[in-house]
């Protein structure tokens, strides 16, 4: 079922926190008695990262993935906030307007770089009201049906869409959300246009397409790995030029007949554009020690994907990065003639 509230408990990463505040403390981590600041005395208080789609979906699962070795280099505690709503636009406009202090992150994904061409009224300029912090990871994308769905290739799902438009239901996280980008890259290849059952992620979305009140839909493997793994939901392909190693069987779309449909989830940290830049220093440090944390590493294979390289984990290549897919979006979008307001 659709989450209706845009709220979720925060769910606090303490264990890295408590403990570095304890060794804070006892003089062996940093310099006050309070946070464990070490430093500047950044930081002093909770840290909320938050997230613009529902817990338990593919953003909040790399975000909780990456909270506790940042938490542990950064000597405090982080709180992951889901703020769901318009594909995203909701908590991204949250976070433009917070305090510049470095006690409001905001995790983002490709979703940054397609608002600005579907909404008129974006209450944010992603260029110019965020610092970037720096890259996090770029994640296939899987074209996944309910187990039950009769057409069993990619192109017998083209061929059961076009003749079965208007029946046919599509699950994307809203409007500017990366499943909503993959499924009108698919209808445009696939020359149709379906009927979109938007959530305010797709952790619901998945539940419902497994438990079979939606058809198909365009997700991360960092949410659909485990059910297209376990056989919950059947999977046609994924969105990247080679397969995915966790994945194997599962063709890409250039083997599968649909070599238009491309795309890859890349996803990174923005703090208000004001944030002090040593704050932002101390974010992007510690986004870096996270990113080879070889746990990190180990979950990230896992779901198939993996972090960056250390030299995109900086705000200049996060800010390149923004800048050119800002126009390479802009463009489909506009071809695709389709605008969310
Ligand atoms: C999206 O589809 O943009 C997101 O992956 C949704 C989510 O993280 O729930």
């Amino acid at each position: 079922m659709r989450t209706t509230s845009r709220y979720r408990a925060a769910r606090v990463i303490t264990a890295i926190g408590v403990v570095s505040l304890v060794a804070a403390c006892s003089g062996t981590g940093g310099s006050t008695a309070t946070g464990g600041a070490t430093g500047g005395g950044y930081p002093d208080k909770n840290i909320t990262f938050v997230v613009p789609f529902s817990a338990g979906g593919p953003t909040d699962t790399v975000t909780r993935m990456i909270a506790e070795p940042m938490a542990a280099k950064l000597g405090g505690k982080i709180v992951v906030q889901n703020v769901e709503g318009a594909g995203g636009t909701v908590g991204a406009g949250e976070v433009a307007r917070a305090e510049p202090d470095g006690y409001t992150v905001l995790m983002h994904h490709i979703g940054m770089s397609t608002a600005p061409a579907l909404y008129q009224n974006l209450d944010y300029k992603p260029l110019e009201d965020f610092q970037m912090v720096g890259l996090v990871t770029e994640v296939p994308m899987t074209v996944v049906a309910r187990k039950d769905f009769a057409p069993k290739t990619l192109q017998e799902l083209v061929a059961h869409v076009k003749a079965n438009a208007s029946k046919v239901t599509l699950a994307n996280a809203g409007i500017g959300a990366a499943s909503h980008l993959c499924g009108l890259l698919f209808q445009t290849a696939a020359g149709v246009k379906l009927q979109e059952v938007p959530y305010e992620g797709t952790g619901p979305a998945l539940t419902d397409l497994v438990g079979g009140q939606v058809d198909f839909m365009c997700d991360q493997t960092t949410n659909t790995s485990g059910q297209i793994t376990a056989g919950e939901v059947k999977a046609y392909a994924v969105t990247t030029p080679e397969r995915v190693k966790s994945l194997p069987d599962v063709p890409t779309t250039t083997e599968a007949g649909l070599p238009q449909l491309q795309v890859s989830v890349w996803h990174g940290l923005y703090v208000p554009k004001a944030t002090p830049p040593d704050v932002v220093q101390k974010l992007t440090e510690a986004l870096k020690v996270a990113l080879a944390d070889q746990k990190v590493i180990d979950q990230m294979a896992k779901l198939g994907t993996a972090p960056v390289p250390a030299e995109d984990a900086t705000p200049e290549a996060h800010r390149a990065k923004l800048q050119e897919q800002i126009g390479t979006w802009g463009k489909v979008i506009a071809d695709a003639g389709v605008k969310a307001s």
